[in-house]
């Protein structure tokens, strides 16, 4: 018995191999930040949530050595129990500040928070309808609960509407959708669909881990950005990319679904929370963006400028202003045998090809920082020129 179950996860390894699926990880040799040192040698880093540059930043390392004198490290408890500092506390109330919610839970993910959103709150009485490209702790969570579901195609307002219709009959209908989509970069119609959602009588929830910080005209995320702010019910996100990017995630949403999420939320009861380390320096990220309105700049400056150059080199990208930049090649071995050859040339990125984005849409995907300077960017994209050329590949 137990050499037929080793002998089928052998097969199943060997089918992943087969498919070009396998994934290896890269070992850092040095903190997250745009230069990099991997075993390859330096690197320029194109491939990490590090939005704002805060992950290996003085003031969120000071803080986080505060709060190890403070606290110590651990809770060694769920929050109900014995796992509540002060800090917590008040990271929920900056974050409920920050995007003008009544209230906020923590989880030690946004992955959990999602997995826990949907079946604390609704039963088989009511509907999720929810956009097909969403995040797989969205489908998680939405598997979880006995909610009926029903997927709308992405983005596509006449078949959400139809969706909607579709759950006429359901006593509560939630509308959950990702505020930025991460293979491509591209906001959710947040404007129609809070509109769809008034005019069905339903809620919208949106998870803004690729937009809370630095998205928007003050970090607010695609809320902000969508100017929904006060229109969507629920928003859960992460400490993991933009705010710090250790770790963590919440969800922030009326008193009320915070005190039942408390009492009901499977990830939240059953699991820890952050470690006061890291609540004290994800509060540290949120003053620094309150305050440094020019970080933020920075990032629509670089965001801009790889765009535009990459646009003029030849190169196509879907239009947009998010720093998510998807450098379309279509073909899976292409889009593979370029990161590798860019690799060598000193940039880091990745390539995408299906299962994780559809067929014949294989991409490189490019993640832009505040962090990088001019120079960076000039780079990046000549080596991406270059790099095209000696493979020998057309331009747009
Ligand atoms: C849209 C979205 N939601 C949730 C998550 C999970 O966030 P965390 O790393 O905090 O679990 C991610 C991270 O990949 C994401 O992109």
């Amino acid at each position: 018995m137990r050499e037929d179950l080793l002998g089928y996860i052998q097969s199943e390894l060997a089918d992943i191999r087969q498919a070009g699926l396998y994934k290896n990880e890269r070992v850092l040799l040095s903190p997250q930040q745009t230069h990099l040192q991997v075993a390859e040698g330096e690197v320029l880093n194109f491939c990490a949530n590090n939005y704002l540059g805060l992950a290996n930043h003085p003031e969120l390392i000071e803080a986080g050595k505060k709060a190890l004198d403070r606290y110590g490290f651990g809770m060694a408890s769920v929050r109900f129990i014995c796992g509540t500092h002060e800090i917590h506390k008040q990271l929920e109330d900056r974050i409920s500040r920050f995007l003008g919610m009544e209230d906020t839970i923590l989880y030690s993910s946004c992955f959990d928070a999602n997995a826990g959103l949907f079946e604390a709150l609704l039963n088989e009485q009511d509907a999720i309808i929810s956009d097909r490209l969403n995040h797989a702790s969205i489908i998680d969570g939405t598997r979880l609960c006995k909610a009926a579901r029903f997927r709308y195609n992405h983005a596509d307002m006449g078949h959400l509407e139809t969706q909607l219709q579709r759950a006429a009959k359901s006593r509560f209908k939630l509308i959950a959708t990702d505020g930025v989509f991460s293979m491509d970069g591209d906001v959710a119609p947040l404007g129609e669909i809070c509109q769809l959602a008034e005019a069905y009588g339903a809620w919208v929830m949106v998870d803004d881990s690729h937009a809370t910080g630095f998205f928007g005209d003050t970090g607010r995320g695609s809320i902000e950005y969508r100017k929904v702010m006060g229109r969507v019910s629920i928003i859960t996100s992460t400490f993991g990319k933009a705010l710090g990017g250790s770790s963590g995630g919440f969800t922030s949403g009326a008193g009320e679904v915070v005190q039942l999420l408390r009492q009901r939320s499977r990830p939240y009861l059953f699991s820890n929370t952050l470690s006061p380390v890291v609540a004290a320096v994800s509060l540290k990220a949120i003053e620094i963006i309150e305050r440094s309105p020019d970080l933020l700049q920075k990032l629509r400056d670089n965001t801009a400028g790889f765009r535009e150059q990459m646009a003029a080199a030849g190169f196509s990208l879907p239009p947009g202003d998010h720093p998510i930049i998807p450098i379309m090649l279509g073909d899976a071995a292409v889009a593979r045998q370029m990161a590798e050859n860019l690799l060598k040339e000193g940039v880091y990125v990745i390539g995408f090809s299906f299962p994780v984005v559809p067929k014949g849409a294989a991409r490189i995907r490019l993640q832009i920082s505040s962090a990088h300077n001019k120079q960076d960017i000039e780079r990046a994209v000549a080596a991406f020129t270059k790099v095209r050329d000696t493979m020998n590949l057309p331009s747009r």
